[in-house]
This record gives structure tokens, C-alpha cells and sequence, in this order.
């Protein structure tokens, strides 16, 4: 009895110190008000489960951060990549919520088993790290756009994918960043068919089967994934890729491409790289498909 005693004021001292970070309740974009034992949550939340890597001032630098590709990310920036809002607006809390519980496939952000109000807290408290595009009543969240229909479905499945090689080898040219997945010959009879002239031998570039790595807003080159090869940060299925497309990758190089090419040819890019993505299961198969861009 009498040890507890003296432990118990030494606990809810230990525990009052790291709730009294805040004392006045803050206003978010978009007129949200978060009160400050809130925000007190989501610093105590935010030091069991992320300090690690985000560190102490959400600078990116926590102890588990060397070395880390990609990095954990600089919170102080404000800006975010998987946010489903046009680029360069701010996310809305739900963007953060499905962040933080799905992780972001093939990097250290793993989905974080945080739910209610120790979810909510930790978010908000994020905000905190970037109060030049946070704090104040008059700052708003981004624009979210409709998701357009399907218009393939899965009976139409394979002609969207023939379409979508087309779209991304020569309508959307995502090898400018990305590799080409078809060979020269290929490509050029696909722009004889959009552009009615074939591409002559000097108009390919030389980096055509290459990832170019993109300098981005991050202070890290970025490297465009390899979609036979590389996981995929927010991807889980079609649609998850019509809406990454749409916005784009905030920061990171990769543009939105809502209403730069059509509907039908962002659904059809969608299973276009949803069919790339299947080479990952297999190694052989993804080495003979590779093979054909050697021809
Ligand atoms: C083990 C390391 C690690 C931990 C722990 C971690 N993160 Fe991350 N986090 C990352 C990495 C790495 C990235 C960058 C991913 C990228 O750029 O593709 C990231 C990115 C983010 C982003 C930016 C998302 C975007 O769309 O740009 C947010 C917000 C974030 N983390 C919040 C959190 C929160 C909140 C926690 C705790 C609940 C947490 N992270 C825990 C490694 C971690
Ligand atoms: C100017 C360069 C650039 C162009 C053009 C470009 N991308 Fe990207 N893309 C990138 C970079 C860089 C990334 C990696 C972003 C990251 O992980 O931070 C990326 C990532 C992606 C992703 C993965 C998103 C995720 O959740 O991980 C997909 C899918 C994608 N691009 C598809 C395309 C398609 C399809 C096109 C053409 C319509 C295209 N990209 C054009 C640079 C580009």
C-alpha cells in the first residue's frame, strides 16, 4: 500500500506533463475548432506512435528516419501527396483517417490501428506542425472531384487495356517520367494509328525503358515506380488508381490528369496499370513481357 502511494502522484504528474502541451483551443482550415485537452491527445498519440519516424517537431527526423526510402515525411512542409483533393490544397480530415489506417504500401508509413478520437486527435494535432497552412478561420480545405463511371466494366475489360497502352505511350506520354512497357515498333504504329505518322528511330528517347527520378517538393529525388515491379503507395484496385490519377501525386513530379485527357482514357489508363501491376505476382512472366522492349 504504501508504495502505491508515493507512485500514484508520481504518475499523473508524468502524465498532467505531457497533457498540458496546449492550454487554448485552436482554429483549423475549413472553420474546424479543436480544443486543446484534443489536441493534448493527439501529442500524447503522436509520441507512442510516430515519433519514431516524424520526430519530435514533425521535421522527419525521428530516430528510426536514417536511411529511410522514401523518408518519413517533413510535417512542417504542410504539403501532402495522398490527399484526394486537387494538388497543392489541403486534405480533409477523412484523407488523413484512410493515410493513417491503410499505410502507404512499400514505404516505413504502415496502417496505424487508431480509431475515434485518439485517430481524430493525432490528425489534428499533425496540423500543428504546419500552422502557415493550418491555423486561421479563413483557410480552406481542397476541392474533391466526382469519381466518373466506368465505362468498360469488366466485361470491356481488355479493350480498356488496349486502349490504355495507347493513352500511355503516346496521348498522356507518362514515359516521360515512367518506363515504356511496349516495344519501338509498337509504339510507333500506336501513334501512326492517334498522330498518322510513325515515329522515326531519332524521335524515341534514350531513356524510354528508364525511370526518371523527379526532383518534387519533398528535398529528395522521387522515382516514378515501376508498376510491373514496385508497390504502389495508395493503390488497391481500378478505381483506386482513377483517383490517384486524377489528382495526381501532390509535390512529387506526378501530375492530375482530370480533364487533360478524357473520362474514358483515365479509366482506361486505370486498367491499363492495374494490368501491369499483375507481372509483381510473377517473376518469369514479368521477365518475358519485359524481354519484347529489348526487341
Ligand atoms: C516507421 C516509420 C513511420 C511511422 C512510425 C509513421 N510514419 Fe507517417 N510516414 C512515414 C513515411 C516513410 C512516409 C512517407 C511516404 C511517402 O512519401 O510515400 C510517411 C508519410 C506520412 C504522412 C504524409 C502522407 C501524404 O499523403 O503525404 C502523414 C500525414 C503521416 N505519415 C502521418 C503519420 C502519423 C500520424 C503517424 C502515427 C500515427 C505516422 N505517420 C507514423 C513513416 C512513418
Ligand atoms: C512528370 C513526371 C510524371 C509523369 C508525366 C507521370 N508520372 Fe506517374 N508518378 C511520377 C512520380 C515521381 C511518382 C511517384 C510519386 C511518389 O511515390 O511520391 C508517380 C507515381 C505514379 C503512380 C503511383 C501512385 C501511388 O499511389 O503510388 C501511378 C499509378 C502513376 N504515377 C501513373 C501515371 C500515369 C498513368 C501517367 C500518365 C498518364 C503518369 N503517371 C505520368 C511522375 C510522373
Amino acid at each position: 500500500m504504501k508504495k502505491l502511494s508515493i507512485l500514484f502522484p508520481l504518475l499523473t504528474l508524468l502524465v498532467s506533463c505531457n497533457s498540458g502541451k496546449f492550454k487554448e483551443s485552436k482554429t483549423f482550415a475549413g472553420g474546424k475548432v479543436v480544443s486543446a485537452s484534443k489536441l493534448n491527445m493527439g501529442h500524447d498519440t503522436y509520441l507512442e506512435y510516430c515519433v519514431q519516424c516524424h520526430g519530435y517537431k514533425g521535421e522527419g527526423d525521428g530516430p528510426s528516419s536514417k536511411g529511410m526510402y522514401p523518408p518519413p515525411r517533413n510535417l512542417t512542409q504542410g504539403i501532402y501527396k495522398f490527399a484526394n483533393v486537387v494538388g497543392g490544397e489541403l486534405p480533409h480530415d477523412e484523407d488523413f483517417y484512410r493515410i493513417i489506417n491503410h499505410g502507404l504500401n512499400g514505404s516505413a508509413m504502415l496502417p496505424w490501428d487508431l480509431h475515434g478520437d485518439r485517430l481524430d486527435a493525432v490528425v489534428q494535432y499533425v496540423k500543428t506542425f504546419a500552422p502557415q497552412v493550418w491555423e486561421g478561420a479563413d483557410k480552406t480545405l481542397g476541392t474533391k472531384y466526382e469519381i466518373p463511371k466506368d465505362p468498360f466494366g469488366d466485361t470491356y475489360k481488355h479493350v480498356a487495356i488496349e486502349k490504355g497502352k495507347k493513352v500511355y505511350h503516346i496521348t498522356a506520354a507518362c514515359t516521360q517520367c515512367h518506363r515504356g512497357y511496349e516495344n519501338k515498333e509498337t509504339i510507333s504504329a500506336y501513334n501512326t494509328e492517334i498522330n498518322n505518322a510513325p515515329l522515326k528511330p531519332e524521335e524515341f528517347a534514350a531513356d524510354l525503358y528508364q525511370l526518371k527520378p523527379q526532383d518534387g517538393e519533398y528535398n529528395y529525388k522521387v522515382i516514378p515506380p515501376d508498376f510491373t515491379y514496385h508497390p504502389l503507395r495508395s493503390i488497391s484496385n481500378v478505381e483506386s488508381i482513377v483517383i490517384r490519377l486524377m489528382y495526381g501525386v501532390n509535390g512529387s513530379g506526378m501530375p492530375g490528369w482530370k480533364d487533360v485527357v478524357t473520362d474514358e482514357e483515365l479509366w482506361a489508363l486505370a486498367y491499363y496499370v492495374d494490368y501491369l501491376r499483375e507481372f509483381k505476382q510473377d517473376v518469369t512472366k514479368r521477365e518475358a513481357f519485359l524481354a519484347k522492349t529489348q526487341e
